[in-house]
């Protein structure tokens, strides 16, 4: 059992000030965050206290060398106002991956859930009931100790937020196919949720923006030739009936929603190809009526179909399908979120 968490709690919420109706991602926080030391050695009794800035060394490494690790999880409600996570224990095991290879101290697995389980149930009310409500949690990993030799931190901070969600993007999403920027190379932390992964993407995909583009498609490192994962989801192509995803590798996150698609594919007999994916191949199917999809797969966006992409001057138009993939993985996997009556048969939620 964990070492008991010690609870500070506000003295008047801030909820009323929240218009739940109208929610942009990311930018509302809960009342409360939890928060866990890693000093000498250890992990210390973590407290969850009110939603507030930290008092951090400006010379904490975090600032310096990016040691930061995230995570990202949704908590629903139910009809019966049961708190239900979606495969917490892969977000966790995940978070001590990206850890280890930013050599940050692995978190224990009781103080993770137990510290999760304490601050839902005193958040409880900001999770909404309905479909497409959620609160998003946001787990972190930071080096916190003040020294800036290029070398591990002694010190670090665990953390857990949480926000209020609805939809992450809020318009159609068109993609730029990378034709110079990678997420990442062989050997490097493309497997991670490590913070600079995702601080490298602003400047490319802010350049996409400037011509019409929401989201940038990563190509390989090496030749640009293949398709590898969006910046906030990992992406799935449907050609004809088939649906065809890239594997997970150095380079590519294991998305737990990118798993649960392949998983339900399966289920439903549905072709499915975890293979490499050349840009002139999903070019070529648009060119010739044969590509019928492409959508993103993730936590915060959950299945996000794209309307089109573009890649070497050229742009394509995806077709507007009744019954989209899309759609069929979207309402599948709120079924089992939101626990409506469906049987859930591999377990994925979690009550809390
Ligand atoms: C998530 O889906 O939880 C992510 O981590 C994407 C995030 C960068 C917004």
């Amino acid at each position: 059992m964990v070492t008991e968490i010690r609870v500070e709690k506000v003295e008047t919420s801030k909820i009323n000030t929240v218009n739940f109706e109208h929610l942009p991602f990311g930018k509302i926080f809960t009342d409360h965050m939890f928060e866990c030391d890693f000093v000498n050695g250890e992990w210390q009794q973590p407290v969850i206290k009110p939603y507030g800035p930290l008092q951090l060394d400006p010379s904490a490494r975090v600032f310096h060398y990016g040691q930061a690790v995230f995570e990202g999880m949704k908590a629903y409600k139910d009809d019966n106002d049961n708190i239900l996570l979606f495969r917490p224990h892969e977000n966790y095991l995940r978070i001590n991956i990206s850890s280890k290879r930013l050599a940050i101290p692995e978190f224990p697995e009781d103080y993770f859930f137990e510290g999760l389980k304490t601050l839902l149930h005193l958040e409880k009310d900001w999770i909404k009931k309905g479909r497409g409500n959620s609160l998003y949690i946001r787990p972190f990993a930071i080096a916190s100790e003040g020294a800036i030799s290029a070398s591990p931190a002694e010190n670090y901070k665990f953390m857990i937020i949480c926000s209020p969600a609805q939809s992450y993007y809020e318009e159609e999403v068109r993609v730029l196919f990378s034709e110079k920027y990678s997420r990442s190379a062989d050997g490097g932390v493309g497997f991670a949720k490590a913070a600079g992964n995702y601080g490298a993407q602003f400047y490319p995909t802010s350049l996409a923006q400037k011509q019409g583009f929401q989201q940038i498609i990563w190509t390989d490192a090496s030749t640009h030739e293949y398709l590898e994962e969006a910046g906030t989801m990992n992406i799935f192509f449907r050609i004809g009936d088939t649906l065809i995803t890239a594997p997970s590798n150095d380079r590519i996150l294991d998305g737990v929603t990118r798993k649960c698609v392949i998983q339900l594919a399966e289920d439903n007999n549905m072709e499915v190809e975890i293979r490499r994916v050349r840009v002139a191949e999903i070019k070529e199917a648009a060119k010739n009526g044969t590509l019928q999809e492409i959508f993103g797969s993730g936590t915060a966006a959950v299945i996000n179909p794209i309307a089109g992409f573009g890649h070497g001057g050229e742009t394509f138009e995806l077709p507007k399908l009744e019954n989209s993939y899309a759609s069929f993985f979207k309402e599948k996997l709120m079924d089992i979120q939101y626990n409506t009556g469906v049987d859930d048969i591999h377990g994925w939620c979690y009550k809390v």
